[in-house]
């Protein structure tokens, strides 16, 4: 029953990479479409190599990935499958990730991908009546001159782009390597996100915290192994966009029973819950709730703090916010 009012409720995803949305099937058909040489033949050999041993693992495959992603069509044709998907899973509101310099860095150019993001986001808000933000996440395994280079180069589209963050290999790159950056973008007005806390210690979080200035942390799962930053994530209520399935398949948890999310909740933390990459982890939203409910004592409170905290933790005026909420309330009143 907890299954079937996850299902129903009204959603917002916060933590999805758009590039980690592309599935085998198309990769496939991209790469025709493009004539690329991939090292798969077909779907099978391609869900075989989606056997990762931790984060490293994982964006090696995901980097070659996207080298299928030329076009702007291209980026359109994602883009518009992943919000068909959100309409199934009722994810009403969403806040994409893109990776810049995954592109940049092969010769595709910012109004390439914009172009196509925006068209499939125009068609989302008037067929489908999802809402969605974009937010340029910054490869932290690059330097920070090359964050510098991509920030410049997002200006003309400042007005699509509604926040940075911060992604890629995060042990050995702590938030503090893009201090400046996050601070120009800051002055510039865009909203601050960043993983920390997926492999690296509670440090990295608290970098994010104080030198990143950020509104939410991406992933935030270590931050769990420090008890004054969980009272202090607590205290200002600053939300943590976690991804169940990306985790067990990233091995930052080795089985779904083990998952921190109910202690998060327990300690009073803003946490939600999210898909990250759910072409290569197995599954989108629903799903993600689906795994938690399966492996861990959930209760109907429980999911509805979490799918609460989503709206609440989303960067929609506070009016939106109320308004999704009234639904959410309708719905599960009607589901007791
Ligand atoms: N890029 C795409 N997915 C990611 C993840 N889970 N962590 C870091 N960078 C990513
Ligand atoms: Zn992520």
């Amino acid at each position: 029953m907890l299954k079937k009012l996850v299902a129903e409720l009204p959603k917002a995803e916060l933590h999805i990479h758009i590039e980690g949305s592309l599935e085998p099937e198309m990769m496939l058909e991209l790469a025709q479409r493009n004539q690329v040489q991939l090292p798969y033949p077909d779907v099978d050999s391609i869900n075989a190599a989606y056997a990762f041993n931790c984060l490293q693992d994982f964006l090696d495959v995901y980097y070659q990935g996207m080298s299928v992603l030329l076009q702007e069509e291209d980026f359109f044709d994602l883009t518009w499958a992943y919000l068909k998907r959100c309409k199934r899973d009722n994810v009403v509101h969403t806040e994409i990730f893109f990776d810049p310099q995954g592109h940049t860095e092969r010769g595709v150019e910012f109004p390439v991908f914009m172009q196509g993001f925006s068209a499939a986001l125009d068609r989302a808000h008037c067929e489908l009546g999802i809402s969605a933000r974009l937010i340029m996440c910054f490869l932290r395994h690059l330097d920070e001159d090359s964050a510098f280079a991509t920030l410049r180069a997002a200006l003309p589209w400042q007005d699509q782009i509604h926040g940075v963050g911060l992604d890629s290999s995060e042990l050995g790159h702590p938030p503090s390597k893009f201090e400046r950056v996050f601070g120009k973008a800051g002055e510039l007005g865009f909203k601050r996100v960043a993983h920390a806390g997926e492999e690296a210690p509670a440090e990295y979080v608290w970098e994010a915290i104080k030198l990143l200035q950020v509104d939410r942390i991406d992933h935030g799962n270590r931050a769990m192994d420090d008890g004054e930053l969980v009272r202090h994530l607590a205290d200002l209520q600053i939300p943590l966009t976690v991804c169940p399935q990306s985790n067990l398949r990233l091995g930052v948890i080795k089985d779904m029973r083990e998952h921190p999310i109910k202690a998060m909740l327990d300690n009073q933390l803003a946490a939600t819950v999210n898909s990250d990459d759910p072409a290569y982890f197995g599954g989108y939203l629903v799903q993600n709730f689906h795994a938690l409910i399966d492996a861990l004592e959930l209760g109907k409170d429980d999911i509805l703090r979490l799918v609460t905290n989503g709206f609440r933790a989303s960067f929609l005026s506070n009016e939106e916010i109320e308004q999704h909420l009234g639904e959410v309330k309708r719905i599960a009143e009607a589901y007791a």
